[in-house]
């Protein structure tokens, strides 16, 4: 395997959000809560949730037959797939491996890859390490989650703030993209239990117990979250700047995790010179918190709006249970 100069690109990118929408108004009749508190803390507006019998699997699929026509090639050239999910079809086998099946491409490589809300961008990065490394040639990157799984609608400080949806991105050396210009990943397994989901695992496995504890929902810890998100993101970004030798004012659009607006505006103060509509957030508005997917939505989006030239650069971020951060810069060529 020989170490390629060229750098990885994303050749081809679509998403795919289910068609329920769920709106703050619906949710101030499951709850104690109220589109007033919900805007001004969180800027969510509505969220999408997948029918009853529609899975992670599925969205990830729709997802990734939209990527794969983006950029123009076929099922049989995908050669390795990743799927970032923290809401899997099953405990095992992989949602890869369901995914692999319905593309009807058998035999290649498949994995999931849990890094919660951060795990598109651990995607991205490991696909960009295979192909750069020669080991494969177009890794179809997904992130895909049905968050109304393990979300509790009894619980007004957790509800209101998560969707499902899914993203996919075709990463290869060549053809046409966005370039993968470098990678910041962390992670802080001290703070575990600032958003985690108990039950069902080998430590706590389904029982009436667990079942009676609603240990089969995720818990969060809003206000730790928060500070940590956005302490972070920031450092993520800032390190990855400094790894492919850019500065703040290089940036031309930022894409932070789609959370909470407070958020976004938050890390947005250190990019001074980007104007409203050079910060996505439209995303956290339209879907709520989708964990893995949210960046990628974004940045499909903002792809297919068309507003990005030549030689422009974006920043994505992200942050999640774990806790896990990263950062990546991609420059349109
Ligand atoms: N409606 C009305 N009132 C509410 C609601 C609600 N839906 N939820 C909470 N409240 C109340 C609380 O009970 C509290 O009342 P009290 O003062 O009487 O005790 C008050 O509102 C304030 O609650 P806080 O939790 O302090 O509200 P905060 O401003 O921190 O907002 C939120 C909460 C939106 C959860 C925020 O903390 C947040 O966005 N955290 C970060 C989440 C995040 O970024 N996650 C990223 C990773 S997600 C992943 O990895 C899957």
């Amino acid at each position: 395997m020989a170490l390629s100069k060229k750098l990885a690109k994303i050749i081809g990118i679509g998403s795919y959000l289910p068609s329920k929408v769920l709106s703050n108004t619906d949710l101030e009749k499951k709850v104690d809560t109220s589109d007033e508190w919900i805007t001004s803390r969180t800027g969510i507006k509505e969220r999408r949730i997948a029918d009853d019998d529609e899975f992670t699997s599925d969205l990830g699929y729709s997802a990734a037959i939209k990527a794969i026509q983006d950029a123009n090639i076929s099922n049989s050239d995908i050669d390795c797939i990743i799927v970032a999910t923290l809401t899997p079809d099953y405990i095992f086998p992989s949602t890869a491996c369901l995914i692999q099946n319905k593309l009807n491409i058998p035999d290649i490589a498949a994995f999931d890859l849990q890094a919660a809300c951060s795990g598109y961008l651990y995607a991205l990065s490991t696909a960009k390490s295979f192909v750069e490394s020669g080991l494969y040639k177009n890794v179809l990157v997904i992130a895909s989650e049905k968050l109304s799984s393990i979300v509790n609608y009894k619980d007004r400080t957790t509800c209101i703030l998560f969707g499902d949806g899914a993203t996919a991105s075709v990463v290869s050396l060549e053809g046409e993209g966005l370039e993968i210009k470098g990678a910041s990943l962390g992670a802080d397994g001290k703070e575990a239990n600032l958003l985690i989901l108990t039950g069902g695992g080998s430590r706590h496995p389904t029982s009436e117990e667990t079942l009676k504890n609603e240990m089969h929902y995720l818990k969060m810890a809003g206000n730790e979250v928060f500070k940590h998100a956005v302490r972070r993101m920031e450092n993520a970004s800032k390190n990855c700047l400094k790894l492919v030798g850019m500065k703040e004012t290089d940036i031309s659009y930022l894409i932070p995790h789609q959370a909470n607006l407070r958020i976004i505006d938050a890390i947005a103060k250190r990019f001074r010179h980007l104007s409203e509509d050079r910060v996505y957030k439209e995303v956290v508005r339209k879907y709520g918190n989708t964990s893995a997917s949210s960046v990628g939505i974004a940045l499909d989006e903002l792809k297919k709006s068309k507003k990005i030239k030549k030689g422009e650069n974006i920043l994505l971020t992200a942050f999640g249970a774990g806790l896990t951060w990263g950062a990546v810069i991609l420059t349109q060529k």
